[in-house]
């Protein structure tokens, strides 16, 4: 860590190990959710794991790299299939009670779900 810069949400949930286990059990809550799983009938999970691993570490960590496009262009056929803003207030209470079952602390898990809402609008294509 370089004691100049604040250390990052991603470092201070605690990194790549506390992350990786966040997004198993998310997708296993994801995936047990008869609301959203049609959604994901068609995904890769294992490829889906991934991405959202790697873009968490980009949301928590260093947000200048981020590809708004990419993320827009993988949801417009979803929106298009009646994805809309409950369904991402649902993908959120996930993200937050896995986090909570973490043990992350609530101070930081405000802070994650602040970023993960900054992108609705994103993938809503708004
Ligand atoms: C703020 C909310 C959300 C974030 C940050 C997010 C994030 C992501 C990311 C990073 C990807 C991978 C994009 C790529 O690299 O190709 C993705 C794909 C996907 N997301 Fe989301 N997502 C959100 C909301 C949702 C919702 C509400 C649903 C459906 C209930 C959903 C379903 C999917 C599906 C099915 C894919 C795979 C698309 C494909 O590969 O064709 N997402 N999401």
């Amino acid at each position: 860590m370089n004691l100049l810069e604040p250390e990052s949400l991603y470092d201070r949930i605690g990194g790549d190990y506390a992350v990786n286990a966040v997004v198993d059990s998310f997708y296993e809550k994801v995936l047990r959710d008869d609301r959203i799983r049609g959604y994901f009938d068609d995904i890769s999970m294992n490829a889906q794991i991934g991405k959202l691993k790697s873009f968490l570490k980009m949301a928590f960590g260093d947000r200048s790299v981020y590809d708004a496009e990419r993320l827009r262009s993988a949801h417009a056929p979803l929106v298009a299939r009646g994805m809309g803003d409950i369904h991402v207030d649902i993908l959120i209470e996930h993200m937050e009670s896995t986090l909570k079952e973490q043990k992350v602390p609530n101070a930081l898990i405000e802070e994650a779900v602040t970023i993960i809402n900054g992108y609705r609008d994103d993938v809503l294509c708004r």
